[in-house]
């Protein structure tokens, strides 16, 4: 099973068979909150009718058509409607399957964009410390979490990491935005001054680092690395994978932060969750430094059999349709205050060394016990899981996403349950 405790699940399997709005019902019939939209990416809730319909239409009318030298209308429909969402400056959408794949397709297009300005020798990627960007040997390599690096070679060559901005000493329990840490980015100015301008050809971050736990950037600090990658033609990345889709409270983090980056990475939300589909959005410039030379010649020799998969995007703009009737995008920014609020209430409880929060994103970072790290937050996770609570724990951190329809009553309904496990963690 994928990132999963094989052996401890065999011997305790945690089944679901059904799902419906903020809620999963297990093998032996229970209900359990989702905590978690899924894994982040079931923003609108579960078994959406529109969803489920437009899936099951698709299917019937147009099953799959080849993503090579041919197309079908709804993926230029969703590409379309992606734009007008995406921040100004974003005009141009390549589909993938998965946030890892659109994490490999944002790396190619940068170093390939910048061989076809004839800028070859820009081929360093920068990545972060605790970065997640998916599984595969680009996004490994770019990302900064150890045990997914430390087992699998020597990675891509030609990568540099900047530091993380987790700051517990100065930062810790912070509503929204840390205070401390915006001359972080100047690390980067760090990085170019050793292995010049000229060589490097794009920063990927993630606008809110998730999956290492919910590391909220400091205040003033993407807006810095905008800056600084600008002044040098550097393209700077965001991985949206976790943030767009309106887990801030905006359609993308991009609005939360006020910072257009070059190329946006994104997929879970765009689909619901529901088929596995990503979307990288490039601009313009990206786009038209492409169109050049024969017209009969591929521009880009990139793609996946499932590109813009027919049913994938039907799925998509259905779920798109569903955001935009129930106002989902911005709901975040509504229920922020309340989600803060209830999340905060948790400080002072026991082995709890921090709550932060963003958006409809959370999290709580426990001590760990000595010398068994892990521990105790996965003891949380299994409670909470017995209790009728899916909430999701990297470390010692327990985090937090749950669907944008939650109702403030399923806000207090998390924060109680998880102040009772929290005094019954050993
Ligand atoms: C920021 C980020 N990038 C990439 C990925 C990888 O996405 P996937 O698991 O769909 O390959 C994730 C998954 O959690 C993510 O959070």
């Amino acid at each position: 099973m994928p990132f999963t405790a094989n052996r401890q699940f065999k011997k305790a399997p945690r089944m679901f068979v059904a799902a419906k709005d903020m809620h999963y019902t297990t093998a032996d019939g229970r209900q359990v909150l989702d905590g978690t939209a899924g894994l982040w990416c079931c923003n609108a809730g579960h078994a959406r009718p529109r969803i489920v319909e437009a899936i099951a239409n698709q299917a019937a009318e147009l099953d799959y058509a080849p993503a090579f030298q041919m197309g079908h209308p709804k993926a230029f429909e969703l590409a379309n409607r992606l734009v007008d969402l995406t921040p100004d400056g974003l005009d141009h959408v390549l589909f993938t399957n998965s946030g890892s794949e659109s994490v490999e397709t944002a790396l190619k297009v940068a170093l390939a964009y910048h061989k076809v300005k004839g800028e070859g020798s820009r081929t360093r990627l920068i990545g972060r410390e605790r970065g997640y960007h998916g599984v595969n040997f680009g996004g490994i390599s770019v990302g900064g979490i150890v045990t997914n690096r430390k087992m699998f070679g020597t990675l891509l060559t030609g990568v540099d990491h900047m530091p993380h901005t987790h700051n517990l000493a100065k930062n810790a329990f912070s509503r929204g935005l840390p205070p401390h840490g915006a001359d972080l980015a100047d690390e980067l100015e760090r990085i170019v001054t050793l292995h010049d301008a000229s060589t490097i050809a794009a920063v990927i971050v993630e606008p809110v680092a998730g999956s290492t736990g919910v590391l909220i950037p400091p205040a003033g600090y993407l807006q810095r690395l905008r800056e600084i990658t600008k002044k040098h033609g550097i393209l700077l990345i965001f991985d949206e994978v976790i943030t767009g889709y309106g887990r801030l409270g905006t359609p993308f983090g991009a609005d939360y932060f006020g910072v257009v980056p070059d190329i946006m990475v994104t997929a879970k939300g765009l689909t619901n969750g529901v088929i596995p589909m990503g979307a990288v959005m490039v601009s313009a410039d990206i786009h038209d430094t492409f169109m050049q030379g024969p017209e009969h010649l591929i521009e880009f020799f990139h793609g996946y059999t499932y590109s813009g998969n027919p049913v994938a995007s039907a799925a998509g703009l259905a779920t798109l349709e569903t955001y935009k009737e129930e106002g989902l995008l911005t709901r975040g920014a509504d229920l922020a205050p309340k989600w803060e609020e209830a999340l905060h209430s948790l400080k002072g409880l026991p082995h709890v060394i921090d709550v932060r929060n963003i958006g409809l994103v959370g999290a709580i970072e426990l001590q760990p016990i000595d010398g068994q790290p892990t521990k105790r937050a996965f003891s949380a996770f299994l409670k909470a899981f017995e209790q009728g609570l899916l909430i999701r724990t990297t470390g010692d951190i327990i985090a937090l996403s749950p669907p944008l329809i939650i109702s403030e009553s399923q806000i207090d309904e998390i924060v109680t349950k998880l102040a009772g496990i929290l005094k019954t963690l050993d």
